[in-house]
């Protein structure tokens, strides 16, 4: 199969384009897109066969649910069985937006797309890309991210066509995703609200609108309870990861260096006046000091270091404050073996 990459604009995006895209979900064709977290892999959500060949173009294991991505909040009621009070003050506050909520799942849609599983994670995306094809497509769209299982998440259309090319119709390149990491998602099934993935959505912001979010008993407060099918490892890179402490990075540094093995450090320290290409030396990549602005590149970056040949990447782990913790969690991920 031939995948076609087409130029769309992200602010502007053209109709005409937008209604090819539309018209090749509408007829079982999976379509990668962009949206304001990273680029989502996109099949009719109604259509058992079409989500079926996400999972086989991704290798993604059957046990895992793709979320439904919705052009407006209203039909979220269309793929949700039920729409809880929490549910309804989190849409209300963060849609369209980088949030999926999970939710009793509607009878009606393919059992695949929740693995089995009687919940249903929903997001109604606000980038316009998205929400143009979503609209044009009339029908709700499963989208997991668009690489293959285990691998980053792209931010890119390049990244989309490394690890999908030949195995889907269409990309939609509106250029790079400006989150850069995946969705929050929790879970809202019930009156207490759920962390299941952190996001650039924090834990604070979603407390401010829900009240104290549920502690998950096992690990510390605020960590993520594992969705089903989430595995530890997860968004990597092919190039092993270390994650080393601050206050341990000059130690490892020095035994890198000795190692005579190739590697390149990741740090967090770039402050908003100073141009990336100043702080990225052969050895060192130093991403920005503030949270969204690091998750931003974070993937990029990522997969840029990946093409070289390292022997590994060393990185530094970043705040333990909230506003990192999807970054560290990604991080975390990356580094699991
Ligand atoms: O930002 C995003 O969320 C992107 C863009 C494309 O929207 N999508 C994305 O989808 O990251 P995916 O499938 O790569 O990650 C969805 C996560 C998985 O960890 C999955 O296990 C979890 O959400 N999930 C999906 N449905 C769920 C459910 N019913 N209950 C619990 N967790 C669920
Ligand atoms: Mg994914």
């Amino acid at each position: 199969m031939r995948t076609e990459t087409i130029f769309v604009d992200a602010v502007n995006p053209d109709p005409v384009i937008v209604a090819r895209a539309a018209a090749l979900l509408r007829t079982g064709g999976l379509v990668a897109f962009p949206t304001e977290t990273v680029y989502g892999l996109g099949a009719n959500a109604r259509d058992a066969a079409a989500v079926a060949r996400i999972f086989e173009a991704k290798g993604r294991p059957a046990a895992n649910p793709v979320i439904v991505h919705v052009a407006e909040p209203e039909q979220a009621l269309t793929v949700a069985s039920a729409w809880p009070e929490q549910a309804a003050k989190l849409a209300a506050h963060f849609w369209p937006g980088p949030l999926t909520i999970v939710v009793p799942r509607s009878p009606e849609l393919p059992k695949i797309i929740t693995a089995g599983g009687a919940t249903l994670g929903i997001r109604c995306p606000a980038h316009p890309v998205a929400r143009a094809l979503i609209a044009a497509a009339g029908v709700p769209i499963a989208a997991p991210s668009a690489n293959r299982s285990t691998e980053l998440s792209p931010t890119r259309a390049e990244h989309v066509l490394h690890s999908l090319e030949g195995r889907i119709e269409m990309v939609l390149d509106g250029g790079p995703c400006p989150g850069g990491l995946e969705s929050t998602v929790v879970d809202a099934t019930g009156e207490i609200v759920r962390l299941l993935r952190p996001g650039l959505i924090t834990v604070p912001m979603l407390e401010a609108v829900v009240g104290p979010l549920m502690s998950n008993p096992i690990a510390n407060a605020h960590e993520p309870v594992r969705s089903p099918g989430q595995m530890a490892k997860h968004y990597s890179p092919r190039t092993p990861v270390r994650l080393v402490d601050g206050t341990d990075l000059a130690e490892a540094l020095l035994s890198a260096r000795h190692s005579g093995l190739r590697f390149v450090c990741v740090t967090f320290h770039r402050s908003e006046n100073e141009d990336d290409a100043d702080y990225t030396s052969g050895q060192f990549v130093n991403l920005p000091a503030n949270a969204s602005q690091a998750a931003a590149e974070l993937y990029d970056t990522l997969f840029r270091l990946d093409s070289l040949g390292l022997h590994f990447i060393l990185i530094e782990v970043p705040p333990k404050t909230p506003e990192w913790a999807a970054v560290r969690d990604r991080l975390q991920r990356a580094a699991s073996t």
